[in-house]
């Protein structure tokens, strides 16, 4: 059978286009080091146990909820998407959205005191922290990978990570990005096909909140269809990587750049793209 050369162009593109995600900012996840959240439209993992200090106040449990949030002590499985500050609960949310992972996708994690895995967070934090000692207890690695939005009828899938670290004195926070294709879940007004299938009304929000007044921080692009564009972004100069400070009851940002957001504000634009190296 001859193939058509405008099929071949169009498979190579396809080819092309899932290579260019930024596979290469993820640590090492998925089977068989790592469990899973059960498959659910708003689930969650069953409790890890942890001590781990999140903006002043110390917790001894951490839930992975599928919605792209992680949460401490309590589960945060069924909340709708708003605009931080809110009451309800401490949360550091990587990419907090509408997830199905029934139609699309896993949700992995492993609490972690693999000596390589340590190692290699506290390389990672001595070079965005400059100054500070710091060795993990341990690190959890919250993975979604290709999960789908709520009620979508396409393939549109987000790939990001959180990498969660303490040493049960300080406690680091940092986010990954490899592939975000869609914004919004249905529920948040978005739309389930045609060309802007995954966007629209009450998009993603990326940032961290404990649920008082001045203790939370959104990343740049939050809420708006440009947080689509986060795999291309950073405060640590590792495009699709943000990473942040989290103990304290204000969240403190990397010396890297001044280009960081800033505790109890609502930041917006201001944040540059990293070329892919
Ligand atoms: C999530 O929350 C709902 C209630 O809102 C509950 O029925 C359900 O069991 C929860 N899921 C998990 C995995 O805990
Ligand atoms: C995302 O980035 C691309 C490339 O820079 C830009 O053309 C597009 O407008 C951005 N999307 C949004 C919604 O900001």
């Amino acid at each position: 059978m001859k193939m058509n050369p405008a099929v071949i162009f169009l498979l190579l593109v396809i080819v092309d286009y899932s290579a260019s995600a930024n596979t290469g900012v993820l640590y090492p996840y998925g089977a068989p080091l790592d469990k899973e959240t059960m498959k659910a439209d708003d689930g969650a993992s069953s409790a890890i146990k942890a001590t781990v200090p999140v903006f002043g106040k110390q917790y001894s449990s951490i839930y992975v909820n599928n919605n792209g949030l992680l949460s401490f002590d309590v589960l945060l499985n069924n909340t709708f998407i708003q605009r931080f500050p809110f009451a309800d609960g401490t949360l550091l949310a990587p990419f907090w959205a509408d997830v199905d992972n029934e139609i699309s996708g896993n949700i992995y994690y492993r609490m972690s005191q693999d000596s390589s895995l340590i190692t290699q967070n506290a390389i990672d934090l001595a070079s965005y922290f400059p100054g500070i000692s710091y060795t993990p207890k341990w690190v959890l690695v919250a993975t979604w990978d290709k999960v789908a939005f709520y009620k979508s009828a396409t393939k549109r899938v987000n790939t990001f990570q959180a990498v969660l670290s303490s040493d049960e004195t300080m406690t680091f926070v940092m986010y990954n990005y490899a592939e975000i294709e869609w914004t919004t879940g249905t529920n948040q007004g978005g739309n389930s096909e045609g060309l802007s299938d995954g966007d629209g009304s009450i998009p993603a929000l990326a940032g961290g909140n404990n649920g008082a007044t001045v203790s939370y921080f959104e990343i740049p692009g939050s809420l708006t269809s440009a947080i689509i564009n986060i795999t291309t972004t950073s405060n640590v100069e590792v495009r699709g990587r943000w990473v942040f400070r989290v103990d304290q009851s204000k969240v403190i940002s990397p010396n890297v750049t001044s280009n960081c957001p800033r505790q109890g504000q609502s930041l917006i634009g201001k944040y540059e793209d990293v070329p892919q190296n």
